[in-house]
């Protein structure tokens, strides 16, 4: 008998072909927010489960899939899991590094640069005709050449992005507790970075350290002429703080691919603003990034229902475990 999954949406069928004839499926819906009822009652049965970052895969999913040997999650953050719940039970938690680097520092790119030369308030202007003639004061931008970035969270993701921003001529400063050695970005303390920086931009994952990270007091930090952008986890960000200080022109603009909660309820402040971007978590968006995803995914997956250490593994403690109670 093949070993029983939950797949917790429906994706592409070519994304999942390497789970052909491996392992016996059973599909969630296409936009589920949450396990659907019919899955978490086959919860007892299960082998493994393939999951989007959309799904929060709880203590209470983990204890009634008592025959759980893997979770894989088609994403890089892991903020759905309870991770340490995983470990305790010696269950191997995937996700999928490393593939979405270039899409997600793309369209950090496109981000900044479309706040910081107008283009959403530009191009709604002309659409909806209040283009008269070339205006020498109309529609003004951030130069980006010589302007300073500061990248909060310099992993692989920040690194992309200040690759970017190096081709465009800005100055890198980056704030990482985790590393030190960057020969093309001055390392400076989070205080000297919101004080200093033109564009500030989120590339941290989320933990209970950076949860609220940008909130009313460093917001406050923040040069009035800078913009925010959020292209990491919307819970970095206390969206309401940041809705009061763009209008109360204490920030100039902000760009979010992620928000918190996400989606922002249609009723938000901040789609009254009109310094305000924002997207549908778009960052990995493109056709080749998003089957990687899914086929990396597929790979943890089925090495997990094999009983092999996991491609890509957030709590490789769990073999250790393993080895010292065998
Ligand atoms: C991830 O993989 O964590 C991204 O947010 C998906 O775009």
């Amino acid at each position: 008998m093949l070993p029983l999954v939950i797949i917790t949406h429906t994706l592409p069928e070519d994304w999942l072909s390497k789970l052909i004839g491996q392992c016996d499926p059973l599909i969630g819906p296409v936009d589920a927010t949450e396990m659907a009822p019919t899955l978490m009652d086959m919860l007892p049965k299960v082998d493994g489960i393939f999951t989007l970052l959309t799904i929060p895969i709880t203590e209470e999913i983990l204890t009634r899939a008592v025959r759980l040997r893997v979770v894989s999650n088609m994403a890089v953050g892991i903020d759905n899991i309870d991770v340490s719940a995983c470990t305790a039970r010696r269950i191997p938690v995937g996700n999928t590094p490393g593939v979405l680097t270039e899409s997600t520092a793309d369209l950090t790119m496109a981000l900044l640069l479309s706040i910081a030369r107008n283009i959403p308030r530009a191009s709604r202007d002309a659409l909806e005709g209040r283009w008269k003639t070339w205006s020498p004061a109309g529609w003004l931008g951030m130069e980006l050449h010589g302007s300073t970035l500061g990248i909060i969270g310099m992993g692989k993701i920040g690194k992309a992005v200040s690759r970017r921003a190096l081709g465009f001529g800005m100055n890198i400063l980056y704030c990482d507790p985790n590393e030190n050695n960057v020969d093309f970005a001055s390392r400076v303390t989070m205080e000297e970075l919101l004080a200093s920086s033109d564009i500030v931009s989120l590339h941290a994952p989320l933990t209970t350290e950076t949860r609220g990270l940008i909130n009313q007091h460093t917001l406050q930090l923040m040069k009035p002429s800078a913009i925010l952008i959020n292209a990491a986890r919307g819970a970095l960000v206390d969206t309401a703080a940041l809705a009061i200080a763009l209008q109360n022109n204490r920030l100039k603009a902000a760009a979010l691919d992620v928000t918190e909660p996400e989606p922002l309820p249609p009723s938000h402040p901040l789609y009254q603003l009109p310094n305000f971007l924002i997207v549908p978590h778009i960052g990995s968006a493109t056709q080749q990034t998003r089957r990687k995803m899914a086929e990396v995914a597929c790979e943890n997956l089925l090495a997990g229902l094999r009983g092999e250490r996991l491609p890509f593994c957030v709590n490789p403690e769990v073999y250790s475990l393993k080895e010292k109670s065998e």
